[in-house]
């Protein structure tokens, strides 16, 4: 399993020859000018919640590509709605897919699409694929449910928002990877807006006094499992 980052909360995932790409938000992130939208060509995007820096991208990538939208019932049915393809989840419930296993899971977060219009409740991602599994928390608040995710899977990797403000800050991420039992962490979810803007030499310092590694990628670099 290969992961890049896109900038902001945009991932892709590689899992054998199946491109899945995750709330993609790149013409809109200013970091992100060099990454061309045209090149990605998922067949699956993966959608947490319906806020504009998460979706921003999804109809012209899912127009050029043909890729199937995974999300909650209401996004999906939003884009279903405007003629693409979708697989329509909610909390608690995963599907063997043709890259593995996907659980939407619960994210303490809201969800309106830009327009105002409900875009259902928010949710992370548990992946399991090509013997490795990963948890995508989306925006999300610490919370007590993500001591659920142990009891049944033994993560490789969280992906966790770190840029607070909006979502958990460096220190609340440092007790959900408690929560989660893995210490193995690729931060997103900052520096895209002045109100998340983190110092990154700190938040890896605070993550190492724990036994913790914190990875911070460049925009369009990617980390192997
Ligand atoms: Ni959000
Ligand atoms: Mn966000």
């Amino acid at each position: 399993m290969k992961i890049t980052f896109y900038g902001h909360a945009t991932l892709g995932i590689q899992i054998k020859d199946l491109f899945i790409l995750v709330d993609p938000f790149i013409t809109g992130n200013p970091k992100a000018k060099h990454i061309d939208i045209s090149s990605l060509n998922p067949d699956f995007i993966l959608l947490t919640h319906a806020h504009q820096d998460h979706i921003l991208d999804v109809e012209a990538i899912a127009k050029s590509s043909g890729a199937t939208i995974v999300s909650n019932y209401e996004i999906v049915t939003h884009y279903q709605n405007l003629g693409f393809e979708g697989h329509p989840m909610n909390h608690g419930g995963s599907w063997d897919f043709e890259f593995g296993n996907l659980k939407y899971v619960n994210a303490i977060h809201t969800s309106s699409f830009p327009d105002g219009k409900y875009g259902g409740q928010p949710g992370g991602f548990i992946i399991e694929g090509e013997h490795k599994t990963i948890y995508i928390a989306g925006d999300t608040a610490l919370t007590m449910d993500m001591k659920l995710i142990p009891m049944q899977t033994t993560l490789d990797l969280a992906i966790l928002p770190i840029g607070d403000n909006f979502t958990m800050g460096v220190e609340d991420a440092i007790i959900a990877s408690d929560f989660i039992e893995c210490d193995k962490v690729l931060g997103y979810h900052y520096d895209t807006f002045g109100y998340i803007e983190i110092d990154h030499e700190d938040a890896k310092r605070k993550f190492f006094d724990k036994d913790k590694d914190l990875m911070l990628l460049e925009i369009g670099d990617s980390v192997e499992l």
